[in-house]
């Protein structure tokens, strides 16, 4: 392996830098900067890492792709083609996927204000299950089902009370968090469903934060689940099928991170599931995991082109990239840190050290602070890498930049898989 951040097929041939058997100067050439990368078979080895560690601990789960990681119809395809359901976040999302062909019996709708034109959408496309978030959505939710006439599987987001140790703007199972049910409020919602011809109560959800490192709050959220699905059973005659433990599994960003064993992590839960539904009495639901980051992030690489080189001296030195905060705004909302090389110069020493800035009106656009590199020169291509995940999909056109094209690199082949953005793209909707 090239470095653990790294899409596995990356490798320095000669002095450049290649992914998925393709050099990275090549694409830079053939498609632009700033460019995304992504690495097919690093996705879907993946999602086959996930298949293997839970079918060799747990038989009975179902994973499901967060399509807010990364949402185009091409990486959906082949997330689906792995076998993965969806979760989607809004109808974008779900108008994405369906385009991909995604089945919608295989699609759980998330979020905790979920228009009422959105659910329409939902409902009509007739997609697998609604995680409900709070008690509004359930009551807009239930008369929809009745005015169309079209039924629902339905499961409750609960909050957890669990904090994950990961920046504070990624925990979500906090107490005070703004999603999920509060545990207080469970059974006046499902009283509701009960009572709905249309709804069909199937599980309980719940999600404790993004870009975690440890299993020991995941086997907590479970056991706080099943002591729900206990107290459901006795108290209310509620049978649950289905727990799903949101998404979260952290990925490397640099080399000192130690992202969780999958195996490991697998064997944990489901030992954890045996032990909880022995001593409670209760039969082992099936297990729904989410992950989103894990799937897409190391198999996405950004590059870049460099053009201004500032150097201040005894202060700082600067290299300009032609992309930053726009396409991938992480390090200025979570000071998130990033591994880099000069693609086009893999091979030489690392000497300087730099800060690399984006190109935006915004001091705080820096999208590594602090990184070695060799000797940088205009016209060099940085390669930025773990992008695969929450870049892309949180993309803006500030400063009226289009965003960049997105290309996916396989077996020595690359295709086009989102066109870069035109001047005239970013017009469309203004009106004269
Ligand atoms: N399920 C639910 C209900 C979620 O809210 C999320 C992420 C996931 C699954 C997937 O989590 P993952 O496996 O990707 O950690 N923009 C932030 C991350 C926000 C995550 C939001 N929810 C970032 O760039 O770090």
């Amino acid at each position: 392996m090239f470095a653990k951040y790294a899409p596995n097929s990356a490798k320095v041939d000669g002095s450049q830098l290649s992914i998925g058997g393709v050099s990275c100067i090549s694409l830079a050439e053939k498609f632009g900067t700033p460019l995304y990368v992504i690495d097919e078979q690093g996705i879907r080895e993946n999602c086959r890492t996930y298949k293997e560690a839970f079918s060799a601990h747990y038989a009975n789960y179902e994973l499901v792709f967060a399509s807010k990681a990364l949402c185009t119809i091409p990486t959906s395809k082949i997330i689906s083609q792995e076998g993965f359901g969806f979760d989607v976040a809004s109808g974008g999302e779900l108008y994405t996927v369906l385009k991909a062909g995604v089945d919608p019996k295989k699609i759980y709708f998330h979020g905790n204000n979920k228009p009422i034109g959105e659910l329409k959408e939902a409902l009509t496309a007739q997609i697998n299950c609604f995680v409900v978030d709070n008690f509004t959505e359930l009551l807009n939710l239930e008369k929809l089902s009745r005015q169309l006439k079209k039924k629902a599987n339905v499961m409750l987001r609960i909050n957890p009370g669990i904090e994950a140790h990961t920046h504070e703007y990624i925990q979500t199972g906090k107490l005070d968090s703004k999603f999920g049910l509060n545990q207080d409020k469970l059974l006046k919602t499902i009283d509701i469903i009960k009572k709905a011809p249309d709804l069909n109560f199937i599980g309980l959800h719940a999600h404790i934060g993004s870009q975690i490192f440890e299993s020991k709050p995941f086997s907590e959220e479970i056991k706080v689940l099943l002591q729900l699905v206990k107290k459901l059973k006795n108290d209310h005659k509620v049978n649950i099928q289905k727990i799903n433990v949101g998404g979260g599994v952290g990925i490397a960003y640099q080399e000192k991170d130690q992202p969780l064993n999958l195996g490991s992590l697998a064997q944990l839960l489901a030992k954890t599931i045996y032990q909880e539904c022995k001593k409670l009495s209760l039969d082992e639901p099936v297990l729904i995991l989410e992950p989103g980051r894990s799937i897409v992030g190391n198999a996405g690489v950004t590059l870049y082109t460099i053009g201004s080189i500032k150097k201040i001296p005894k202060m700082k030195n600067y290299i300009m990239v032609d992309g930053g905060m726009s396409d991938n705004p992480r390090p200025i909302l979570y000071q998130a840190i990033y591994s880099a090389l000069l693609a086009n110069r893999a091979c030489e020493k690392n000497r300087t050290v730099y800060n690399v800035a984006g190109r935006f009106c915004e001091s705080g656009d820096i999208l590594i602070k602090e990184i070695k590199l060799p000797e940088a020169q205009a016209g060099d291509i940085l390669a930025v890498f773990s992008t695969g995940a929450y870049c892309y999909s949180m993309a803006s056109n500030y400063n009226r930049v289009p965003r960049p094209a997105m290309v996916i690199v396989n077996k020595g082949k690359a295709r086009l898989a989102v066109k870069r953005e035109s001047y005239e793209d970013l017009v469309r909707n203004d009106l004269f």
